[in-house]
Parts: C-alpha cells; structure tokens; sequence
C-alpha cells in the first residue's frame, strides 16, 4: 500500500520505518523537504537530523504535506505538533478527502502560564488545549468532514506501537476511536500487521477527549517507571 506519513518527529519516523519494513510504500510529510533535508541539529526530542535517519532509511520519500497526504492510496498518519496539526490540516483538506486520516497528535502547548505547575526533569508539564469539552481529534473531523478521522495510538510511545511485542509480549491494548466502522476497521488491520492482538474500539470521535487527557496519566505512569509500558484493559 502507499501510506502517507504527516511528520519527522520520533513517532513518524517510527511509523514510516516500520511500514516501510513491512513492504508498504511511504511518502512522509514535511513542511519543507528542502529545509527539513538542510537541518543539522537533533530537534527538540533529541532525534537526530532527519537526512541522517534518511540513510539508515533509504526508499522513504520526503514530500511537502500536501504532496504526501495526496500520494497514500488510503491511510494518512497525522504526527504533526499538535498544536499546529488542526491549521496545517485544513490546509491540505483537498489532499485529505475522502481519506482514513489516523491521528495521534497532542494539543499541548508547552511553556503554559498557570497557576499550579506540575514539574517534570524535562520542564513544566504542558497545557491540553482544547481539553474537557473538546478535542483535537473533534476539531480535526468538524474542520474536515470529507475525511475519516480516527483517534488512535496516542495513549503510548509510537516505537511501542510499531512494535507492541517489545511490551509484555504484545499482551496490553490498544484504542481505536472515530465515526466511521470502515475506517476504523482500516486502522485495526494496520495496528495488527504491527503485531496488536488487543483493539478496543471505543466508539465515536468523542471519545479522542478521554484519549488525549490520558496524556497526563501516561506522563506520570512513565515517570514512575522511568521507561517504556503498555496499559491492558481487563475484561469481566
Ligand atoms: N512521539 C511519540 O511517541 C508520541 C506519542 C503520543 C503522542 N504524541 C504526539 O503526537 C504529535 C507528534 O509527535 P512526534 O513526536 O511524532 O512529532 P513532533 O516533534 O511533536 O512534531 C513534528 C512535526 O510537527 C511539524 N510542525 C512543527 N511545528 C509546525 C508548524 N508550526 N506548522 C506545521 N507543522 C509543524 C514538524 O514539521 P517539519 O517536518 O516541517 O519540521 C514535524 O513534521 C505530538 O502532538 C505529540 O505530543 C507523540
């Protein structure tokens, strides 16, 4: 299949790398390839350059986002910052119709000026915006109606998504939240080619509220464990 990967950050690159091993064409998304290509320092996760991961990576093609999102035959993974993924979206919505837009961005926004600060070894923790009432995987389907919008791998570290067997021996779960049955159905076959056997669908685009508040949750867990885990849901 081609499949399209919105970002360079760690967790497109994860996705990107894994599909392209398992024999999928991938077109990774980029505000400017060229300027992308010319970076020579790790960015702010300590990734190293994208050119860089790009040589251990050859046959990924790096397209401006447009040019991306148009080349999948289907399924869109967005990794944008989730702070600028609704804007950058909506502005490839053409691109985008008609297509399973799989999103597991954040609306974080970091440096936050409140009142009672969580402190973290890496800063502050930063601010969900929207949060409660709304969330970003909602202002991504309202903006985009043409699009099937499907919350999902948010809840854990994307290395770990592509490869769930490195947790647990794969025995842990993982969400699938959206409007559309077919495309859901979609994302769940992609998430068992990576090796998931644990798929909860929790019903309609709603639910990507409860998805990304568990952001809080994961950070703390993860602190308290200082690495990698999966969370398994246990049925009566
Ligand atoms: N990494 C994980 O394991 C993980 C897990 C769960 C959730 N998340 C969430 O998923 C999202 C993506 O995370 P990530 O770590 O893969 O990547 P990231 O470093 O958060 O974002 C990288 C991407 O965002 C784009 N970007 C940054 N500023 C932009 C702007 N002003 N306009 C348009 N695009 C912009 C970058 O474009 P360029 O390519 O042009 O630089 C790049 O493609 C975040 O919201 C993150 O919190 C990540």
């Amino acid at each position: 299949m081609k499949i399209a990967v919105l970002g360079t950050g760690g967790g497109g690159r994860a996705h990107a790398a894994r599909l392209a091993e398992l024999g999928h064409d991938v077109y990774v998304g980029t505000r400017d390839p060229e300027a992308t290509l010319a970076r020579t320092e790790p960015d702010m996760m300590g990734n190293v350059p994208y050119k860089e991961w790009l040589t251990d990576h050859p046959g990924i093609t790096l397209l401006p986002f447009g040019e991306a999102a148009s080349a999948a035959d289907n399924l869109v993974i967005n990794g944008i910052d989730g702070h600028n993924a609704l804007a950058t979206l909506t502005a490839i919505s053409d691109q985008l119709a008609g297509k399973v837009l799989i999103d597991y961005a954040v609306p974080y926004l970091y440096n936050p000026d409140i009142e009672h600060p969580w402190p973290t070894p890496w800063g502050v923790m930063p601010k969900l915006d929207p949060c409660d009432t709304d969330s970003l995987g909602e202002q991504i389907q309202r903006a985009l109606p043409d699009v099937k919008v499907v919350k999902s791998f948010v809840t854990q570290e994307q290395e770990t998504v592509v490869n769930p067997k490195a947790i647990g021996g794969g025995d842990h779960t993982m969400f699938v939240a959206g409007q559309d049955a077919g495309a859901k159905k979609a994302v769940t076959d992609l998430l068992t080619s990576y090796g998931w056997t644990d798929v909860l669908d929790v019903g309609d685009i709603v639910c990507a509220r409860g998805m990304e508040m568990y952001a809080g949750m994961h950070s703390a867990i993860g602190l308290a464990l200082g690495g990698h885990f999966g969370v398994k849901v246990v049925r009566r």
